[in-house]
């Protein structure tokens, strides 16, 4: 008598990061080597649970992406099968399309979905994991913003990229004597901020949990001209907010279960500096350029290792949980305290506490 090969399906959802494809990698390869399991991949995230697309993962698909930028298998920032947005002529109408979802993934006769997502992929995760579905999810998010874990993969990806632009932009602010301003994604967490703007030699960097005064910006830029210092360099995540002040919305994408897209806070910034200075001040948005390209080596290692203890939770039937990282080991967290809102910076980071003591300025 043969037995049936067990078979496990995968998702990723939100936005692309370096780093995802090594973990899809990672769970299929382990799945099918190790586990003799099958290995279904769902396209563009929810909306191909909604929708039905998904295709059977060969060893030849899953093999030489290491390395490779992106998503082999899609992915959607707007699908949501409790709310799922259909497009009209002039307007979005909003429908809870979870029981076709659910239907979906129990025909597919599933041992586990694994989901590679952020706290938005992940929340939905946990709602399917109450309504039936055998659930395992890996932390994903350039903003490492993640509650449950210490580190999420393309976090040192995006950090590596920002802390390269910091690194050209100096030339510049040197050469021509300029106040340069880099503003970095992050969304509402100063992480990619604070590890670039320290990376990159910051002299000063503005980020969400500390509202910034201009005051106090207009004054460490003088005091860098006194002591002969005749540029800055300022690195602000595009969640910062003046103290009192408002954070810079881009736009609204209605049809997104996390509507709010930042973006332009560091042109603000450049206007008030140049009042406050009478310096003059550029700023460079890197944004989607930090989602870009290879992984860095930590983050293949990171997305290898996070991948194969996935398979073990799926291996031991630990549903519900997402793989993560404390304290260098690797722990399972429950999906419902992962999807409790952002994880921002401790005031009393370390990281901060360091840079302060060598004279950054935070703004405050
Ligand atoms: O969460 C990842 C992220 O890149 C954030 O840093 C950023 O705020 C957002 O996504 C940008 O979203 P979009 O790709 O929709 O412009």
């Amino acid at each position: 008598m043969t037995m049936k090969r067990k078979r496990i399906a995968m998702l990723t959802g939100g936005g692309d990061c370096p780093g995802i494809n090594a973990v899809i990698r990672a769970v299929a390869k382990k799945a099918m080597l190790e586990k003799e399991m099958e290995v279904i991949g769902i396209e563009d995230g929810y909306h191909g649970i909604v929708n039905n697309l998904h295709r059977t993962l060969n060893y030849n698909d899953v093999s030489g992406i290491l390395t490779l930028g992106g998503t082999i298998l899609g992915t959607s920032k707007t699908a949501n099968p409790y709310r799922y947005a259909i497009k009209k002529i002039d307007r979005l109408e909003f429908k809870d399309l979870s029981k076709i979802a659910i239907k979906n993934l129990k025909d597919l006769n599933l041992e586990c979905l694994v989901c590679i997502g952020g706290d938005g992929t992940l929340g939905i995760a946990y709602r399917l994991f109450k309504d039936g579905i055998p659930i395992v999810g890996v932390p994903k998010t350039i903003d490492n913003d993640l509650r449950g874990t210490d580190i999420t993969f393309g976090f040192d990806s995006a950090v590596s990229i920002a802390t390269g632009g910091i690194d050209r932009i100096h030339t510049t602010a040197e050469s021509l004597h300029r106040i340069m301003i880099v503003e970095v994604m992050g969304h509402t967490a100063g992480w990619i901020a604070l590890y670039s703007g320290v990376a990159g030699g910051g002299d000063i960097i503005l980020i969400p949990e500390i509202p910034y005064d201009i005051h106090r910006i207009a004054e460490k830029v003088k005091e860098r001209n006194k002591k002969g210092k005749r540029f800055s360099i300022v690195v602000i995540a595009e969640g910062a907010k003046p103290k009192g002040g408002d954070i810079a919305i881009q736009r609204i994408v209605e049809e997104s279960p996390d509507p709010v897209r930042l973006g332009g806070i560091g042109f603000v910034l450049g206007k008030h500096i140049e009042k406050a200075t009478g310096l003059e001040t550029r700023t460079v948005v890197m944004g989607h350029l930090l989602r870009g390209g290879t992984p860095t080596p930590f983050d293949r290692i990171l997305a290898t290792n996070l991948g194969t203890k996935a398979v073990d939770l799926v291996q031991d039937k630990k549903f519900g949980y997402m793989v993560g990282i404390k304290e260098n080991s690797f722990v399972a967290v429950p999906l419902k305290d992962v999807a409790k809102g952002p994880k921002l910076i401790p005031l009393n980071h370390p990281l901060i506490k360091a840079a302060r003591s060598l004279g950054t300025c935070f703004g405050d």
